[in-house]
């Protein structure tokens, strides 16, 4: 059943022999699962590192997201009697078939002291961190706004040797990658179900940034909709990401350096927030294709009355201030 899964595999054994060379660990998109951390340490294995990017050359999101993860971190209660004995959670795949089976602990319980603890992203081991330079404008030394600010990180060189196509951070550009066919992940574990029945949505949406110098933002859903099921934004467990109806999120640049909206997933697997012109992709006025709609700005709130005091005025400013 899964002979499919071993040749598509073949393809990769290219990959592999490089990437087998390269610390698997410390990855963008990595994520520690320690919220067992008291039974690890009683079992004397290390917590658990599971490095996105390595299942992702073989799969797309909605293999995992939601059928097997909740996507949030420390929103899945794993436990090894359900890998190894259910056959659920990781041991959906480790488990002889899809993948090895989950005997040797330190291939999963990999994480190394000093590095910090917690459901993190972006690992980081001390000592190793690096200043990058935050898009065309400003520098890790003067931000250019609190959203440089927000985005300033560091992201760990990805992947240098593995012959995936690098954005200009070094990270993997997995959209160039499935552009170009270097990878080609599979969206169902079930090789009867056909690829023709998975949906792709082909419009994009103009987001109006608000303020003359910042770009406005296409939201592409061709590329979304290739990785992600729609299900996954727009009827995720716990409350959807993005209500499918234009318009209908009151999506900022504020909420999403507060890790909401886009950086649900940006900043954490898909590409990073710091890489503004990514997003920040359509010049002010410039003409739009057919497939493009815009969303057009919620009429404004009715004026306050003199009543109800007007919430910190100067406090607004200044936000607005900082970013330009
Ligand atoms: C092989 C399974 C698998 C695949 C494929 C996968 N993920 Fe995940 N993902 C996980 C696991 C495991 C977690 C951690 C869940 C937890 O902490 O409870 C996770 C967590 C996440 C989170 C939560 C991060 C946070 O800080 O809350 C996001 C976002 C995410 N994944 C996005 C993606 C995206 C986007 C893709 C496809 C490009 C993807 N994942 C592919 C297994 C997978
Ligand atoms: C959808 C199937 C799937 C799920 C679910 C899955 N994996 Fe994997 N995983 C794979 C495949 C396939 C490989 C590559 C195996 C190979 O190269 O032989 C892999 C490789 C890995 C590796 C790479 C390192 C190495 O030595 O090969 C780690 C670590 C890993 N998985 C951990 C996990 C953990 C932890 C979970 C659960 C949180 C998990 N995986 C869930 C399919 C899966
Ligand atoms: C395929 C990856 C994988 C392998 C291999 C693996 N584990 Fe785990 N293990 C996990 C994950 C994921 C968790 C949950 C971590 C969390 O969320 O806190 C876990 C949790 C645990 C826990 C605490 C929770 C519980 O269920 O008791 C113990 C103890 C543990 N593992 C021992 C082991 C030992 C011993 C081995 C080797 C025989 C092993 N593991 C191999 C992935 C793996
Ligand atoms: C990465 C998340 C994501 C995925 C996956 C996704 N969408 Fe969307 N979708 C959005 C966003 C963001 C909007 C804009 C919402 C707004 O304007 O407030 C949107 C808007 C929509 C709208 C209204 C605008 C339009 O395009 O007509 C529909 C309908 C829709 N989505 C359907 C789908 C379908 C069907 C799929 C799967 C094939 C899908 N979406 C996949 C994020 C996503
Ligand atoms: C559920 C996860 C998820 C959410 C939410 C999400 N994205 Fe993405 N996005 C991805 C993934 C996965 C890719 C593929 C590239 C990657 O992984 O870096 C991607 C790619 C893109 C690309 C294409 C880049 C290119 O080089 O072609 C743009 C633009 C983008 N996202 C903008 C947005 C915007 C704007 C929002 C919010 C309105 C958003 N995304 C919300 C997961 C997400
Ligand atoms: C993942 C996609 C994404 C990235 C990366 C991104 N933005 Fe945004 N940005 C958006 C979206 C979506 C909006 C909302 C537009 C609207 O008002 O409807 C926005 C709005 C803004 C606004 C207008 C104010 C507001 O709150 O609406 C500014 C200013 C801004 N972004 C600056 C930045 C800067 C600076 C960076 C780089 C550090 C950045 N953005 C990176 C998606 C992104």
């Amino acid at each position: 059943m899964f002979r499919h899964l071993i040749s598509q595999s073949a393809k990769f054994t290219l990959f592999c022999l490089v990437l087998f060379s390269v610390d698997v660990h410390a990855e963008y998109g990595d994520i520690i699962l320690n919220k067992t951390a008291d039974a690890m340490r009683e079992a004397e294995v290390d917590d658990v590192v599971f490095p996105h990017w390595f299942h992702r050359i073989r799969f797309r999101c909605s293999v995992c997201h939601e059928n097997i993860f909740k996507i949030k971190a420390g929103a899945n209660d794993i436990s090894m009697s359900t890998i190894t004995e259910d056959k659920e959670q990781c041991g959906t795949c480790h488990d002889g078939v899809v993948a090895w089976e989950p005997l040797e602990c330190e291939r999963c319980h990999s994480l190394e002291e000093g590095w910090s603890p917690g459901a993190i992203q972006h690992s980081v081991r001390e000592g190793e961190k690096q200043d990058i330079l935050l898009g065309k404008i400003g520098s890790t030394a003067k931000p250019y706004s609190k959203f440089m600010e927000i985005g300033t990180g560091w992201h760990p060189l990805a992947l240098a040797k593995s012959g995936l196509p690098l954005d200009k951070y070094g990270l993997v550009d997995w959209a160039a990658a499935v552009r170009k066919k270097i990878v080609q992940p599979l969206w169902s574990l079930n090789p009867e179900v056909d690829i023709s029945e998975h949906k792709l949505r082909d419009t994009k949406i103009l987001f109006t940034a608000k303020g003359e110098s910042m770009p406005d933002v296409i939201f592409p859903h061709d590329i979304h909709s290739y990785w992600l099921e729609c299900k996954i934004c727009h009827d995720t467990q716990d409350g959807p990401i993005f209500i499918d109806k234009l318009g209908a999120n009151n999506i900022t640049m504020m909420g999403i350096g507060q890790g909401k909206w886009c950086a649900r997933c940006h900043d954490k697997t898909a590409f990073p927030i710091s890489d503004c012109t990514r997003c920040h992709n359509h010049p002010k006025g410039k003409p739009i294709d057919k497939k493009t709609l815009v969303r057009h700005l919620k009429t404004p709130p009715p004026p306050l009355s003199p009543a109800v005091p007007i919430k910190k005025p100067e406090q607004q400013e200044q936000i607005d201030s900082d970013f330009f």
